[in-house]
């Protein structure tokens, strides 16, 4: 059985530490690795909006031999004009891979369960594995390699019961991070979450905190990270979770309770006077697009690493 991406624990901390060691190699040699030369083609579907991950996956299956193949989800309609797993046994018989974005994690689970090709999570309602290696490796960037990863203190503030705060804390806790959340009551992770990083923190060093404090989040923090407020599909309480999630907002403020030498990072899309300040996105902190640059690497190692795995 092929080896699939779908969550951020499913790289041990080891295989996680291998994934961003090619993804650095990657960066510095883009085309040293070719496990889709052929070409042999990747299935990016998009149940949602897209643009970092459509373009990113795109770039990076070219850069590694082989040929992305963008499905409009809204054409292809999984689930409701065929089954998952009748979509899914028609792509694995053209593609060497499939990556997929969608809404509740267990539609990716059921096409992982019958896929016979590798299954990425290009964000689900629940996890956005992907992204968390991205911003592990702009941490390593920024703060002195991936040796430095472990221990680093990461806060992020906002809407933690979304897909970004889950990943942090699963994928955080894999690098050995100490990864402190904050959310007004509403907005903290699922129980199940939690105790699933804490689990993984405890052999690997790192540590778990979840509170409604965003500044005893943030001090000292090496760092500070937000999300949208407003995730694809909960577009219909904006207005509540504008006011909710203010006093949650990124600002020079909150930075300086960071340490001095903290970095700010952000998934994107942002919302500038939302989540996070204009001074702390546009300023000299902030390494965002370091961060969207770095998920074509770490998407390529992940590719590598199933691919080459299977
Ligand atoms: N939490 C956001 C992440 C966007 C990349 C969402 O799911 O829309």
């Amino acid at each position: 059985m092929p080896r699939h991406f779908l969550r951020d624990d499913d790289l041990s901390p080891a295989e996680q530490r291998e994934v961003l060691r090619l993804a650095l190699d990657l960066r510095e040699s883009p085309y040293a690795r070719a496990p889709l030369a052929g070409p042999q083609s990747v299935a990016l579907l998009f149940d949602k909006p897209t643009l970092r991950t459509q373009t990113s996956f795109s770039a990076g299956v070219a850069e590694l031999g082989g040929f992305p193949m963008v499905v409009d989800g809204r054409l292809a309609q999984v689930g409701e004009r065929e089954s998952v797993a009748d979509v899914t046994r028609v792509l694995e018989r053209q593609v060497s891979a499939i990556v997929w974005r969608t809404f509740g994690q267990e539609r990716i689970e059921e096409m992982a369960a019958v896929a016979q090709v590798p299954v990425v999570n290009a964000l689900t309602d629940q996890f956005h594995p992907c992204q968390i290696l991205a911003d592990l490796l702009t941490v390593a960037q920024h703060r002195g390699g991936l040796d430095a990863l472990a221990g680093q203190r990461l806060a992020y503030v906002g809407d933690a019961a979304n897909n970004m705060g889950a990943s942090y804390l699963v994928g955080g806790a894999t690098a050995g991070l100490h990864v402190r959340v904050a959310g007004p009551e509403g907005y903290l992770p699922d129980d199940d979450v939690v105790r699933r990083a804490e689990e993984i923190a405890a052999t690997t060093g790192g540590s778990v905190t979840v509170t409604t404090d965003a500044t005893s989040a943030v001090t000292g923090a090496d760092v500070v990270v937000t999300d949208t407020w407003v995730s694809m599909g909960s577009e219909a309480s904006a207005a509540r979770r504008a006011t909710d999630l203010l006093p949650y907002q990124v600002t020079p403020e909150l930075m300086d309770s960071a340490a001095p030498d903290a970095i700010f990072l952000h998934c994107l899309p942002a919302y500038r006077g939302k989540e996070v300040a204009a001074e702390v996105i546009d300023g000299p902190r902030s390494k965002v697009w370091d961060e969207a640059e770095n998920r074509r690497h770490v998407q390529k190692a992940v590719l590598t690493f199933l691919l080459e795995d299977r």
